[in-house]
This record gives C-alpha cells, structure tokens and sequence, in this order.
C-alpha cells in the first residue's frame, strides 16, 4: 500500500515536473573546488568570506530558492606582525607570539623596563614597581587573561608570558586585553628573568593586530513548507575557514552537501519549510550559529549541521550529550532504509551547539578529523566525491523525513515530532 502510494506520488510528481534527481557527489565536489580551490581561506569578516557567501547565493538562486542574508556582527580578530627586541647597544631579537585578543602597541611599538613578577599572582606584585613597565610572567597557574589583567591594573604598559616548558605556546586572553600580552619560549623568558634580576632589562616590543567589531553575514535559502510552512528544518553549515586553511574538509566539504540537497530539493514540495543556511564566524565561536538561533529560532523544529563530512572512515551521526536525540533516531532509521552504514557518535562543538541552546533537536554529520585539519594541507584533494555523495543521500531523504510531519507537533515538545 505504501509502495503504491509512492508510486503514485512519484508519478504525479514526475508529472507535475517536481521529480527529484539524486544527489551527485561529483556536484557537490564542484563547490568544494570552487570554495577552497578558487576562494581559498574565508575568514570572517574578511574578503574570502564575502565572495563565499556571494557565490552560495548565486548558486541557491539558480536553484530557485528566496535568498537572503543574515547579518550579524562578531569580534574580529588578527595578528599581522609581532615584534620584540632586547634593548641596547647590540639590539637582541627574541621570538614572540600575541596571545590571542591582545591588545595593539602604539604603531612604532613601545619601550620599557621589564619587571619580572614570577607567576603573576596578586601576592607577587607585592613591594615591586610596575607603573610604566613591562610585566615579565611564568606561564601555569592563573590564567593568561589573569596574569594579564593582574600587571594591567597595577599600571604595567605590556606582559610578557614565558612558557614553562620548552618551546613557545600560543594561547588565548579569551575576551579583549588591556594591554599587549604576548608569549616568549621558556628558554628566553629564563634568560629574561636572569637579566631583569642582574640590573635594568629594557625590551623593544611591537605587537600590531586588528581587534575590532565587524559585521558580516549567514546565507539563508527558503522553500516554503506545503501544509505546515510555520515549522522549519535548518541546515546548516559553516563556510568560513581560519586563517591560512582553504578550509576543504573543514567546511567546504559540509557546505558543498548542503548545497547539492538544496539543489535535489528545489522542485520537491514538503510539509515543513526548509531553510539552508550556511554560517560565517564558526572558527572564531560560532557567532554565525549563535546569532541566527538568537534571532531566527521562531519555528525551528530541528537542525541539521554538516561539519568535515570528506574525509574519514565512516559517517557519524550525533549531537551533544543529554540533549534531545530525536532527530539523531530518525537519521538512524533514514540510514537504515537507504542502507547507508553510519555510527553514532558524541559530537563535538559546531554549530549545532547554538540550536541545542535553545532546546532544538539536532543532528550533527561528521566523518572524523584529518591531518590536515585548520592547516593550508585542506585542499580539495583532501575530499573525497564519494564521501559526499553518501553524506548528500542520506541528508535529502533525512530532510523528507523530518520535513513529512507524521504526528502533530506540540509547540515546546520535541520529542516524537517527526
Ligand atoms: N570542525 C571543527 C569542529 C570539530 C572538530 C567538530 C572536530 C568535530 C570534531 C570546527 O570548525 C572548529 O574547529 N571549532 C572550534 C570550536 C569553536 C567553538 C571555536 C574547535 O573545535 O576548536
Ligand atoms: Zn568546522
């Protein structure tokens, strides 16, 4: 009876001129070319991130679809160049790192007496004078933003962080600095301290960063829902990348699947509306994710996010521990019947997370972490066709299922929904 119904369905759809074509891997493998290939890194907030979101608009619009952008602002943040000199006769150059959200020197850097302070704690500024000076600090205990906070508020113009085990570490002031903070190896910062101890130590630092408010935007692509156009499905995807990563598997891989679905889709009717949205600002918090679910969760009944589907053994379904699953059981049935062999998983921190928030049921599709993961390595090469084209098999007929309501939807209840 069912087979008949389909059959029919089919028919009448091929008829009407809405019958769905399969999704192609070798498609999708286009917008992986295109995006990592043509484009290349696309950090927020940046020109690469613009023409991304152009170029999926272009395409969404070929496909039919009403497409619009979402904008919404987000910390931008950007080391261009670090410097730091021992001061005197014979100018020593130690190598430095910003730690991520300092704060910038004037533009020709800064020059002061170094204090060194041993670990940064309140108690360790006691009976010693850092009004003007540069902070030296050993790594471990506090925080970066404590330690930076700490010689900031006691006047200190700038901190200096020594690893406390061999090498230089990067880190991050997690909000906006006060002063310029950056990390020297733990080598360095001994011969530092030895220094600074055997009289007066000046060091010459140059920290020049963009640490600024800066607004870019989600792509959204809709199909409006048949019969019950109030309740959407998002899916969802970032297509930024970080810094120097063309960003293939990570995540043009996610997005390039999104967008072969979306195009399977467009002359498929569905109960539910369906809206694509690939999200900028990711990499740097999922501020894109963030924003849209702050703003545009009216209605969304589930969300679907692809993150690194390229490259990996298996596909993996999930979302994050002692949240609501019910749209990972349906993707497991909707596997089941394609026979599509999928594991299930805990997923890690993607833009499902911003829809979890606010109580939405999620499904996460992943495939693993490659070696070339957030590195210049994650060239399309580094993505397989075939791997898409599963991943875009299994999200069309999972967005018909969740998309063809079975059982009437309880506003605020999702389980048992689809
Ligand atoms: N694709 C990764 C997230 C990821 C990594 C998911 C491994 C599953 C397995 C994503 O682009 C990323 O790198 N995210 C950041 C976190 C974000 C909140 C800044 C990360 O994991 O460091
Ligand atoms: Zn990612």
């Amino acid at each position: 009876m069912q087979l008949l119904l389909a059959l029919v369905l089919a028919l009448v759809g091929a008829a009407a001129g809405w019958a769905q074509t399969a999704p192609s891997g070798a498609s999708a493998f286009n917008h992986v070319q295109h995006l990592a290939g043509v484009i290349g890194p696309r950090v927020a907030g940046t020109a690469g991130d613009r023409q991304a979101a152009e170029y999926m608009a272009t395409q969404f619009r070929q496909y039919g679809y009403a497409v619009e952008f979402h904008t919404f602002q987000f910390p931008f943040f950007e080391v261009r160049q670090v410097q730091m000199q021992v001061a005197g006769a014979q100018p020593r150059t130690i190598q430095a790192e910003a730690l991520l959200l300092t704060a910038a020197t004037p533009a020709a850097g800064l020059e002061a007496e170094v204090v060194s302070v041993g670990l940064g704690r309140p108690e360790d500024f006691e009976g010693r004078r850092v009004t003007g000076a540069i902070v030296l600090a050993e790594r471990g205990v506090l925080t970066f933003r404590e330690k930076m906070a700490n010689a900031a508020s006691r006047g200190a113009i700038a901190i200096i962080v020594y690893n406390n085990q061999p090498g230089i570490v990067p880190g991050t002031l997690q909000q906006r600095a006060e002063i310029p903070a950056v990390t020297v190896s733990q080598d360095d910062g001994r011969q530092l301290v030895d220094a600074a101890q055997a009289g007066s130590l000046r060091v010459r630092l140059m920290v020049d960063v963009v640490n600024e408010t800066r607004s870019t935007a989600n792509v959204v692509a809709t199909k409006r829902g048949t019969t019950r156009p109030n309740e959407i499905i998002v899916i969802g995807g970032h297509f930024d990348s970080v810094p120097r990563s063309p960003g293939a598997n990570d995540n043009a891989s996610g997005v390039a699947t999104l967008m072969e679905a979306a195009r399977v889709l467009a002359s498929v009717p569905t109960a539910r509306t369906i809206q694509f949205v690939p999200f900028s600002g990711e990499e740097l918090g999922l501020f894109g994710s963030s924003a849209f679910a702050t703003e545009r969760r009216q209605g969304v009944v589930a969300m679907i996010n692809l993150d690194m589907v390229g490259w990996g053994e298996r596909l993996m379904v999930g979302n994050s521990p002692g949240r609501d699953s019910s749209a990972v059981d349906t993707a497991l049935q909707t596997a089941q019947r394609l026979g599509i062999e999928v594991n299930r998983f805990r997923a890690g921190a993607s833009d499902h997370v911003s829809f979890e928030r606010h109580g939405i049921p999620t499904v996460f599709f992943h495939r693993g972490v490659d070696p070339a993961y957030h590195r210049p390595t994650d060239v399309p090469a580094n993505v397989d066709p075939k791997h898409l084209d599963e991943a875009a098999r299994l999200l069309v007929a999972l967005i018909q299922d969740l998309s063809q309501a079975r059982s009437s939807a309880t506003p605020g209840r999702y389980s048992q929904r689809f």
